[in-house]
């Protein structure tokens, strides 16, 4: 496996398939499950390990995020990852840079309501990352539903030539979606977090709001939205950490303890 930090050096071979998973590194078993996913469906596997600054709308936020390339390179090579794609803030946003995607429609309310300009980010760098790996399929999670209904719609509206993937999210024993950000939750956190898994296997808005107030957990939002289906969004601070977790309604997955789905 090789990392690559600059654009010139990301000369791929095209006889095959590229698959790329875009990701911003403190990879855990979450990105391990795109891994397999897309190790098994094309010949070159790219991941990009990038913190998009453009995407954070919160300095601290941005700042407190986990970077350890050598750590994630290490991950990435054991799932089977033929090129890591690390490059600079420099590198992707150069002195000058002043082009945007800004998605409406999939992007409108939710997320972006809380984190103003988020999908801007995430838009820019997804096209930037496709132009620059020209992935013929891309692998994202369904936990960030959002944003895979999102990445969709610019991939449709755009005519980008890359196919979607969505993996399903993996969860803790005790329901909690893995996220690089739940190492910043302190053992009492933990146990409170663990009520947005609760509330989404209710699969109903008003019952999921009472899970979490009965947990002292208070959410950003609560919504049913249509984002590559019907879907049960929750977002919520527990301490300082945010969260961001969801479940298709259409779809049979046991979230907790418990939940038959
Ligand atoms: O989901 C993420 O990790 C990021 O939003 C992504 C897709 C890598 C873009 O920076």
């Amino acid at each position: 496996m090789i990392v690559v930090r600059s654009i010139p050096e990301l000369d791929l071979p095209r006889h095959g398939v590229v698959g790329l998973v875009p990701t911003m590194g403190a990879l855990h078993a979450g990105h391990n499950a795109l891994f397999r996913a897309a190790r098994g469906a094309c010949d070159v596997l790219v991941a990009s390990v990038f913190v998009n600054p453009v995407q954070f709308s919160d300095d601290a936020d941005l700042h407190a995020y986990p970077r350890d390339l050598e750590r994630d390179a290490a991950v990435a090579a054991a799932e089977g990852v033929d090129v890591v794609f690390a490059p600079s803030t420099a590198e992707m946003y150069p002195q000058g840079f002043a082009t945007w995607v800004v998605p409406e429609g999939a992007a409108a309310g939710l997320e972006e309501a809380h984190r103003p300009g988020h999908f801007r980010g995430v838009a820019t760098v997804c096209l930037k990352l496709f132009n620059v790996v020209r992935p013929q399929i891309a692998w994202f999670g369904r936990k960030d539903a959002q944003q895979v209904a999102v990445v969709k719609q610019l991939v449709r509206d755009l005519n980008v030539g890359v196919e979607i993937r969505v993996v399903d999210t993996v969860r803790d024993s005790d329901g909690l979606a893995l996220s690089s950000r739940n190492e910043r939750l302190s053992p009492e956190e933990r146990t409170r977090a663990r009520a947005i898994a609760r509330a989404l296997a209710t699969r109903d808005e008003q019952e999921a709001r009472a899970v979490l107030a009965s947990a002292g957990v208070e959410p950003e939002y609560v919504a049913v939205a249509d984002l590559d289906g019907p879907t049960l969004a929750i977002a919520a601070r527990v301490g300082t950490v945010r969260l961001i977790d969801s479940v298709r309604l259409i779809d049979n997955v046991p979230l907790s303890e418990g939940d038959t789905a």
